[in-house]
């Protein structure tokens, strides 16, 4: 499994513990690193031997586990998945961290999750600050019906801000933005389970890979409220870059990381009394 997401181990009686045995051997005989933990999510997904035997097959075919289940558990919520959306990442759980403490601050905060995905970043920071107001947007329809399953209502299609009802303008309080941030000749050096199941739009962020983040922090003032701020996550190496755009765009900028995660993630925050 290439991407990080952490799952809980349980035992289930629904198996004698054979089939449990023969599931880590098969999944680490194909080359699963968490073949324990794999299997685990695994026994406890199927309803019976023959989806079990289904599902070790298309694991061990290449598909990501998450899509295999139909869910990923990320920051303590069940998100569900379907085929081409992105798989939320361990590593977001500092995006997760700092705009539930953001949104936590601010009485009913209007958090918006633009570039949702399956919605799991909103899904997680509302369930952290549970007053808050939640909208998401995406401009995959995959992403937007796969977010709608997640979040129900208040989530829109369309490009970056156009998706957004008009009347969140200079309300938001938390704008999340986990925008494709891989720089296109480094697409290649992706995991095959993210080159081959998650959408190219997903993950392709332009020459250096800061296209789509520069829009957003370009049109972040208008949207946030005063006080508010922008929380993108980009690579170490683009931190840089990326604190110049949000100064450039008359934000303060801030960086945050987390060695454990290997996660960065630059904050705008919109001056004025929040
Ligand atoms: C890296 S994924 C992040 C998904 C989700 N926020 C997460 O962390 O799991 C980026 C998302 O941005 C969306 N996206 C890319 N360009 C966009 C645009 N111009 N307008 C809206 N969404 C866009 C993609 O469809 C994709 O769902």
């Amino acid at each position: 499994m290439t991407n990080t997401t952490c799952y809980p181990v349980r035992v289930t009686p629904r198996f004698p513990g054979s089939v449990m045995a023969d599931t880590v051997a098969t999944l680490r005989a194909a080359g699963c690193v968490y073949a324990e933990d794999e299997a685990t999510v695994l026994v406890d997904a199927a309803a019976d031997r023959a989806m079990l035997a289904a599902m070790v097959r298309r694991r061990t075919d290449g598909e990501p586990l998450e899509l295999v289940v139909g869910y990923a558990d990320f920051c303590g919520v069940r998100v569900r998945v379907r085929p081409g959306v992105f798989i939320p990442r361990v590593r977001s759980e500092l995006l997760v961290r700092l705009g539930s403490a953001a949104a936590r601050a601010t009485p009913a905060a209007v958090v918006v999750d633009l570039c949702c995905g399956s919605g799991a970043l909103g899904m997680a920071v509302t369930a952290q600050a549970p007053q808050s107001v939640l909208y998401a947007a995406d401009r995959d329809p995959i992403a937007v019906a796969c977010a709608r399953d997640n979040l129900g209502s208040r989530v829109y299609q369309g490009d970056l801000y156009t998706a957004l009802p008009t009347r969140l303008r200079g309300r938001v309080d938390v704008l999340l933005a986990n925008v494709p941030y891989v720089a296109t000749e480094h697409l290649g050096l992706l995991p095959a389970e993210a080159r081959e199941y998650e959408s190219h739009a997903a993950l392709d962020g332009g020459a250096d890979g800061l296209d789509v983040f520069r829009r957003v922090v370009v049109g972040a003032p208008r949207w946030l409220a005063p006080g508010g701020v922008v929380l993108s996550e980009v690579s170490e190496s683009q931190a840089g870059a990326a604190v110049a755009a949000v100064r450039g765009a008359g934000l303060h900028a801030d960086v945050a990381s987390d060695d454990d995660l290997e996660a960065t993630v630059v904050v705008g925050r919109r001056y004025g009394a929040p």
